[in-house]
């Protein structure tokens, strides 16, 4: 059984394409055997910023943790439970002002937990997930792909590889601004891309 865990993060509810783009890939690998996919809407979540209190409460050994810090600590109990359960982690991904949507910055601060997810070495960070994969769905109002005004996909990697999830593949809808004829090009584009990355994960 291959588990895939699909987080979307759009804002614009039924009128997102990344979560659109989500949908395809959820509606393709879900009807796979041998596939389970399962789908958390972080803007559903509402995951509040992190602070102190919630990071203070993972350094606090757990059975000395007051009930607020339990609470507290669970949220990212939680989701690295999730996390680690899944064998592929499938981003979809708006961009927005050309950073990830804060829902999802929310749910990387997190999942990146030091001693947990990765721990500092002489030899400098090491990822302490095995054997995952990711895929990341971008979908942008401009065209970046492979300059550096992609300022997402280089991060997202960034954050993945340090937790240990370096094999990453990505699927762009880029120029959905750029007029209809372009947009509709591009997520078709997208669309045929997902189909065949389905079929080889
Ligand atoms: C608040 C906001 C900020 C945006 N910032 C950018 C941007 O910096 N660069 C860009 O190319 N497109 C930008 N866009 C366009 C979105 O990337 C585009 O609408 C994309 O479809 C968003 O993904 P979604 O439809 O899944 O929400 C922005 C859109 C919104 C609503």
């Amino acid at each position: 059984m291959t588990r895939m865990l699909v987080l979307t993060s759009s804002i614009l509810a039924e009128n997102g394409q990344s979560k659109a783009l989500a949908e395809r890939f959820i509606a393709q690998a879900g009807s796979r055997d041998g596939v389970e996919v399962t789908h958390r809407d972080l803007v559903a979540e509402q995951l509040p910023h992190l602070n102190l209190a919630e990071l203070g409460s993972w350094q606090v050994a757990e059975e000395e943790r007051s009930a607020e810090q339990r609470e507290l600590a669970s949220r990212s109990d939680e989701l690295i439970e999730e996390l680690r359960d899944h064998d592929v982690v499938v981003l979809a991904v708006p961009m927005y002002n050309f950073g990830i949507p804060s829902q999802l910055k929310a749910w990387f601060d997190r999942v990146m937990r030091a001693g947990v997810t990765f721990r500092y070495t002489e030899n400098g960070p090491q990822g302490l997930l095995e054997g995952k994969r990711a895929v990341i769905l971008a979908a942008r109002g401009g065209q970046y792909a492979g300059t550096e005004m992609d300022t997402q996909t280089p991060h997202l990697k960034l954050m993945l590889g340090m937790m240990g999830i370096t094999e990453v593949d990505t699927v762009f809808a880029e120029g959905l601004a750029m007029g209809d004829d372009t947009r509709n090009a591009a997520l078709e584009e997208a669309r045929q891309a997902i189909d065949g990355l389905v079929e080889r994960l």
